[in-house]
């Protein structure tokens, strides 16, 4: 018996994982360091100084900032991807996300957000879905973020409901590895491959594909 359906945010309700790509891109840039796709997919789901710490590893310059310097960096690309932020509006939801949302809703089961990001109530503001949410789960208030579970379990206690009640939706490895690690049914969208070695239960292509009944079919015959 499904209970709560527990999102995550960017990549998953709205295109802003291409947006933090951009911003982290263009910081990056600003201080001689280069990552492709490939790379970005390691910072999905991943929190924002996480995420400078590994563009710093990676371009070999983890000691050449100071922890201040480092906050500055985050804060300068986290002002950039609020003015990308800005653009965003309810046409901007992916495909099938409204109408999951809504079935949903008529099927009064919980619906949760469980995001790294701290822009996300803002996001679901500039989206004008902030009202569907039963729980948003401040990401500061959980002990470790993905891919520890912490953040998932938070919002299934919130909700006051059991882990195995829940489905967790992610396009990010960490997302799909937090998900599994708290117990629930995972539903990963995105690549087959990386989804499923991410552990998911069940791959999309994309969010046109995240049709209720069906979703909840494959969920019953899960093995
Ligand atoms: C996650 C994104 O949802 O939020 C990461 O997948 C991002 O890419 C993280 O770093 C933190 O987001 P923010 O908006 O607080 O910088
Ligand atoms: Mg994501």
């Amino acid at each position: 018996m499904i209970k709560a359906v527990i999102f995550d945010l960017d990549g998953v309700i709205t295109d802003t994982a291409e947006l933090h790509f951009q911003a982290w891109k263009n910081l990056a840039n600003s201080i001689s360091i280069d990552f492709d796709k490939e790379f970005n997919e390691t910072l999905k789901g991943i929190s924002r100084m996480d995420s400078l710490n590994r563009i710093l590893r990676h371009g070999d310059a983890i000691d050449k900032y100071t922890e201040e310097e480092k906050e500055e960096l985050a804060f300068k690309k986290n002002e950039e991807y609020k003015q990308l932020l800005a653009y965003l509006k309810p046409e901007n939801i992916y495909p099938g996300i409204r109408e999951c949302l809504d079935t949903l809703k008529e099927r009064n089961i919980k619906i949760g957000l469980a995001s790294a990001s701290k822009n996300g109530p803002a996001i679901l503001n500039y989206l004008q879905i902030t009202n569907y949410f039963d729980t948003i789960v401040n990401p500061d208030s959980v002990p470790s973020g993905k891919p520890a579970p912490d953040i998932f379990l938070k919002a299934a206690e919130t909700l006051c409901v059991k882990p195995i009640e829940c489905i967790g939706v992610e396009d990010s490895e960490a997302g799909i590895e937090a998900i599994k690690k708290a117990g629930m049914y995972a539903v990963g969208v995105g690549t087959m491959e990386i989804m499923k070695q991410a552990g998911a239960d069940l791959v999309l292509k994309d969010t046109s594909e995240l049709i209720w009944n069906e979703v909840y079919e494959a969920y019953c015959h899960n093995d």
